[in-house]
């Protein structure tokens, strides 16, 4: 059953198909509610259900807590409307550009390049005559043959479409990096869909930027970069790269010489296991708290993070205390793959 929903304060409406969640329908109809695992995992996509009943698809309970649910938020990427009665939801849309279509395409592998000992860079090339629009720091679906999807984020500015660029970790027993790693060679054929989520430089302030990435967290933010060195921007960014090692900062060379060419660009590497083998006189411990050390007051900033979800959730609090305001924290968790195979 279709069931119509509003959504507060723009008064934007759109009819959910049956089985759909609220988000699904909304990105279906071309209205921008902030998401990004989809799959009930990070919490991005909590907003508050003014009148109307929905019930929620499984999910974390990190992402959503009972006392949360007991006061009307909910999570719009696994909830669906209950009953046939409208439902009217609260939340903050996010103005994007018209052009930003998300397509399912095929990509060839151009290139692979191994930039750390579990750190693969692939370069995929779509077919003659596509091009992907999409912001400087959205992520695709990568679509496995049996119906599986994966997560990576796009890791060059939409300025330079000619490849689409990933980095992506070999997680141990992983089913696609497993196979990138030990099967995959360059021609190789793809699929995704995308782009996908609300990870991007918010244009609308001129506040201060800190750019926190964890480990391969280091994509979408380099693709942020680059596209703020293309745009002209002069905005300040700070940028903080945590690793385990100093091979982990696989592209360290490169955040250098952003820095070392742009005055309004910064960069503090981080290693939380510098190794007794390494020279590393650099900062040492987690990322979220070399931010925290050396801001102690971050009312006035904005916070892009991603990486491991752990490093998002400690960040929060971290970040909080120090006065960072909550819709400030601008977040993709790399939340894992769960895998929901579509019945034949
Ligand atoms: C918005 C978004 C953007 C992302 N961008 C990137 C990116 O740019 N680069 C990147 O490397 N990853 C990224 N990820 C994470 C990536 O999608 C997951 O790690 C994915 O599950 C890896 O797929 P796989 O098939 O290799 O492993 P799976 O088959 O999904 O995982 C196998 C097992 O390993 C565990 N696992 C999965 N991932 C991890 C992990 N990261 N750490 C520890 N254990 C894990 C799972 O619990 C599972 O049991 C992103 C995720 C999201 C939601
Ligand atoms: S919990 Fe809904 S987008 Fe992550």
């Amino acid at each position: 059953m279709s069931v119509k929903v509003r959504i507060e304060p723009s008064g934007h409406e759109f009819d959910t198909a049956p089985g759909e969640t609220l988000l699904e329908a909304a990105v279906r109809e071309g209205f921008h509610l902030p998401y990004s695992c989809r799959n009930g995992a990070c919490g991005t996509c909590k907003g508050r259900v003014l009148s109307g009943t929905v019930s929620h698809q499984s999910y974390e309970a990190k992402a959503l807590s009972e006392a949360e649910k007991a006061a009307g938020l909910a999570l719009f990427c696994r909830a669906l409307p209950e009953g046939d009665g409208p439902v009217v939801i609260e939340a903050r849309e996010i103005g994007v550009a018209k052009d930003i279509v998300i397509k399912t395409l095929p990509c060839r592998v151009a290139r692979m390049e191994k930039l750390a000992p579990d750190v693969m860079r692939l370069f995929l090339k779509l077919p003659q005559n596509e091009r992907l629009q999409y912001l400087a720091g959205q992520y695709i679906d990568i679509l496995l043959k049996d119906g599986r999807r994966r997560g990576f984020s796009i890791a060059n500015s939409p300025a330079a479409d000619e490849f689409l660029e990933l980095h992506i970790r070999h997680v141990p027993g992983g089913l696609f990096s497993g196979h990138v790693f030990n099967v995959m060679q360059e021609r190789a054929l793809l699929r995704f869909e995308g782009p996908l989520g609300t990870f991007f430089l918010r244009g609308d302030s001129e506040k201060p930027v800190i750019l926190m990435a964890a480990g391969t967290g280091f994509a979408p933010i380099k693709a942020i970069v680059e596209q703020s060195l293309t745009e002209g921007g002069k905005r300040p960014l700070h940028l903080y790269w945590g690793a385990r090692t100093r091979a982990d900062l696989y592209l360290h060379d490169l955040a250098l010489g952003w820095a070392a060419a742009h005055a309004h660009i910064r960069y503090t590497p981080v290693l939380s296991r510098p190794g007794s083998g390494e020279a590393w006189e650099g900062r040492t411990g987690y990322v979220q708290e070399a931010v925290v050390a050396d801001w102690p007051d971050l009312s006035g900033f904005e916070v892009y993070g991603s990486g491991p979800p752990r490093m998002i959730e400690a960040a929060k609090e971290a970040l909080a205390a120090r006065g960072l305001p909550g819709p400030a924290f601008y977040y993709d968790a790399f939340e894992y793959a769960r895998d929901v195979v579509p019945s034949p």
